[in-house]
């Protein structure tokens, strides 16, 4: 699949912009259209609606060890700024960065294929003769702002790089709030920012971008096989909705990648076609995090210690004592089972997906190029954008043949109808065949048209997206013959 036609149909049809795009744009930030607002959204609502509100805590799910309850939740984008320095952000959320002395250009380290400024096969030859870089510096992608009016340095905070941390400051709030027992997860759909130094690839790689999080809090001991249900279930999610192909993959890491307190890691991943072939994208990790996060917040920032075992990692306080480097809140975040009174620390397995790289995926694998009859029978080269019927944009559009002998009105009754139930459009201009073609482009799954034969017995077409099948229905039956094909 060609990138470039597809970054074209999505200006050119209202799913993405480059924000600011009037001023020139603004690298690393996007905005969503009409059509491209709409796909996400149902992308979102998909993830709520099946890991969360449509989660029946009565009913074990094929692959879980026992039942258990989800809750959702909102938290603030700007949090304590203590929050980061205990999760490890405000010290370790860093890329190592290049400058060119010349070119003034700044890469991430590991993203320069040699020791050269990649600038310099596109400038005039020999401009470069004195191209150096500097060594590899730390810069921490964390955006900061300031708190209040009066603000100083001391009152710097930063936006949220991911929506984790508000779900761990909260545990104890969600627990004593409502009668979760574990296991249980709390999910999370919000904004995260990230001061990325090289923003790239159409959303892949955003400065500001939307993450679907869950933490699912469980016993230590039956951690490893809810992170497998997780890393499965996850991967069944994208595959249902339509990632169904060779595109898509499950990573495992290997055990020198992992972090020293987690069993288990796994990357789904998608072959997006701007990447080198072979080469793959991560959409969601799938991550054990162990009693990490939790005990953090409660003792302080951790560290490994000779053992490899956390501790609170020490300093030498102004005193020359040893005191920690990132105080906790002290507050208790242990766990006590009603059942067998005992306390312990949960441990954590976070799905963490990218709502927008999810949009981007589902936009890749939609895109199509075939073959269709116009309006005078011969067939042409179409783009078609294959969503699932669930994430589509607009669900329905309804078309009169022509713009008289009543066949506007019914068709109207008909989009009225509709319009309570999905997202539908109504187009009564130019050929019909141009207005199939501008629904393919947008993904509308079904195309009902009024023609003559409605006036005479009441029935109508609908046209498959796909399959470029027509068939009659009653007009009264569209509603229920649409939402039986939509709702799958
Ligand atoms: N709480 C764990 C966490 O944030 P991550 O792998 O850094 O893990 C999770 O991020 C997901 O968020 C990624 O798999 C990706 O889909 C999305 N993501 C991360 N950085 C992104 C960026 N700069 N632009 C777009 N999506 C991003």
């Amino acid at each position: 699949m060609d990138m470039d036609k597809l970054v074209a149909l999505c200006r050119r049809r209202g799913f993405l912009f480059q924000s600011s795009e009037i001023y020139g744009g603004l690298n690393g930030f996007w905005d969503y259209g009409p059509l491209g607002v709409e796909l996400k959204r149902n992308i979102k609502d998909a993830w709520w609606r099946d890991m969360v509100s449509g989660h029946n805590e009565l009913v074990k799910p094929a692959g879980a060890p026992t039942t258990y309850e989800m809750v959702g939740l909102d938290a603030a984008i700007i949090m304590h700024p203590q929050v980061w320095k205990c999760s490890g952000h405000f010290d370790l959320f860093c890329d190592m960065m290049v400058d060119c002395k010349v070119c003034k250009g700044r890469w991430r380290a590991d993203h320069l294929q040699s020791a050269e400024c990649p600038q310099k096969p596109s400038k005039r030859p020999g401009e470069f003769e004195k191209c150096q870089l500097t060594e590899p510096r730390e810069f921490n992608l964390m955006f900061k702002t300031i708190v209040g009016a009066m603000g100083g340095e001391e009152d710097a905070a930063f936006l949220r790089p991911e929506t984790a941390q508000g779900i761990f400051v909260n545990f104890k709030n969600v627990c004593d709030s409502t009668r979760v027992k574990i296991p249980f997860g709390i999910a999370q759909v919000g904004k995260s920012f990230r001061n990325e130094i090289t923003p790239r690839n159409f959303t892949f790689r955003s400065r500001e971008f939307e993450q679907m999080e869950i933490e699912f809090f469980c016993h230590p001991t039956s951690s490893r096989k809810w992170y497998e249900y997780w890393r499965d279930r996850r991967m069944k999610w994208y595959t249902d909705l339509g990632l169904a192909g060779e595109r898509l993959r499950l990573r495992e890491h290997d055990k020198d990648e992992l972090s020293h307190y987690s069993v288990g890691t796994a990357d789904i991943e998608y072959a997006f076609p701007f990447l080198a072939a072979g080469e793959y994208g991560e959409l969601e990790g799938i991550a054990h995090r162990g009693d990490f996060d939790l005990r953090s917040h409660m003792e302080g920032k951790l560290v490994k210690n000779a053992e490899g075992c956390l501790e609170v990692e020490m300093m030498e306080g102004p005193d020359g004592k040893k005191m920690p480097k990132h105080r906790g809140s002290g507050r208790d975040l242990t766990y006590r089972d009603e059942t067998s009174n005992e306390r312990f620390t949960p441990h954590v397995i976070e799905p963490s997906a990218g709502a927008d790289r999810g949009t981007l995926a589902f936009l890749c694998e939609a895109y199509h190029e075939d073959q269709a009859p116009d309006d005078k029978g011969n067939m042409q080269t179409r783009t078609v954008m294959k969503f699932h019927p669930r994430i589509a944009p607009v669900k329905a559009a309804v078309f009169p043949l022509v713009k008289k002998d009543g066949m506007p009105e019914a068709a109207k009754e008909i989009y009225i109808a509709l319009k309570r139930r999905f997202v539908t459009f109504y187009d009564e201009k130019g050929a019909v065949g141009r207005r199939y073609r501008r629904q393919d482009e947008a993904g509308t799954p079904f195309c009902i048209t009024v023609d003559g034969q409605t006036l005479q017995d009441g029935t109508v077409t609908i046209r498959d997206r796909d399959s470029l099948e027509q068939w009659r229905v009653k007009s009264a039956d569209v509603v229920e013959e649409v939402t039986k094909r939509v709702e799958v």
